[in-house]
């Protein structure tokens, strides 16, 4: 069994990405982190809660991560994109306006399990950033990180250099790519190329998967006609926990990665240094996701919400 600990702010696709690690076999989900992003850290929290609810695991622990990122800016919430409480067009279930503030309490749970624990983020990275500033030697015994997030020399899909993830607070991510042994990242250039069509999430639930699935995919299909007059969508949280699970679906590069911080057109911006591995700064080395084989990560995720095949 893998150990994980997610990192993420539901969100539509962390949503997705959540009922998908509740049904996958080969994960033991230790704790969920919730924090702003998508959405309020409040909203991201109940929103946690429910889905854990939904998948029949209230048992799992969900702390309350950061409420806003380094530069101190308020969340750049995206109601448009995933609804105004993060979940589409639901409500939440119950609405916790005064969290919890007890990410305190994660820090016995990482001692007791670093050298077996992967990390997995799904959002903004100030949480696990503000986490490797305190406590740096806890962090480096982790045994490894997975982090959806970046986009290398392909457009972003907040600025056209950057992506969501990083951009909100670059900062952080650039603590995180810097310090962060055994990293896996996996950027909009996987992401874009995993599109799920409408079919997939209807078959999927008369195929026996939880109707929920449908309904926050339809909400975010919605959203892409309109904006880019398709409704076939990318699945960008769901991919990194395939990519968690079935590393093998993927091709990787190893490179040193810098997080541009600098306020201005490139804020955000994630880069790579192409030169030979023998020219590249001391520090660890990010493994980058670079290609995917997208035929076989609808069968996987198909296959995990219905215990079906599909002809995807
Ligand atoms: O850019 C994609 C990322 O930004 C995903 O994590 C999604 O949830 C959004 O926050
Ligand atoms: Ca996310």
């Amino acid at each position: 069994m893998k150990k994980m600990i997610l990192f993420a702010d539901p969100g539509i696709d962390d949503a997705i990405a959540l009922l998908y690690a509740l049904r996958q076999p080969s994960f033991d989900i230790l704790a969920v982190v919730a924090e702003y992003g998508n959405t309020f850290r409040h909203y991201a929290l109940s929103n946690s809660i429910y889905l854990l609810k939904e998948g029949g695991r209230s048992d799992i622990p969900v702390f309350t991560g950061a409420e806003r990122p380094f530069t101190g800016e308020a969340p750049d919430v995206q109601p448009t994109i995933h609804g105004p409480y993060g979940l589409g067009d639901l409500q939440p279930f119950l609405l916790i306006d005064q969290p919890s503030e007890n990410i305190d309490q994660l820090i016995p749970l990482i001692e007791q399990h670093a050298e077996e624990l992967t990390i997995v983020t799904l959002g903004r990275l100030t949480t696990l950033a503000t986490l490797f500033l305190l406590y740096p030697i806890l962090m480096n015994r982790i045994k490894e990180f997975y982090l959806m997030g970046g986009a290398f020399s392909v457009p972003g899909n907040i600025t056209p250099f950057a992506e969501a993830n990083i951009y909100d607070d670059p900062a952080a991510a650039e603590i995180v790519v810097q310090q962060a042994a055994n990293l896996t990242i996996i950027p909009l250039n996987v992401t874009n190329d995993v599109l799920y069509p409408p079919r997939f999430f209807t078959e999927m639930e008369a195929a026996g998967a939880n109707p929920l699935i449908r309904r926050l995919a339809e909400f975010y299909q919605r959203f892409n006609n309109q904006e880019n007059g398709t409704s076939t969508i990318p699945v960008h949280d769901l991919l990194t926990l395939v990519a968690f699970a079935e590393p093998d679906l993927f091709s990787y590069g190893l490179y040193h990665v810098e997080v541009i911080t600098a306020a201005g057109l490139s804020r955000g911006m994630t880069v790579a240094d192409l030169r030979p591995l023998s020219e590249q700064p001391a520090g660890p080395l990010p493994r980058i996701a670079l290609d995917v084989n997208p035929t076989a990560v609808l069968q996987h995720v198909f296959h995990i919400f219905t215990t079906q095949p599909s002809d995807f």
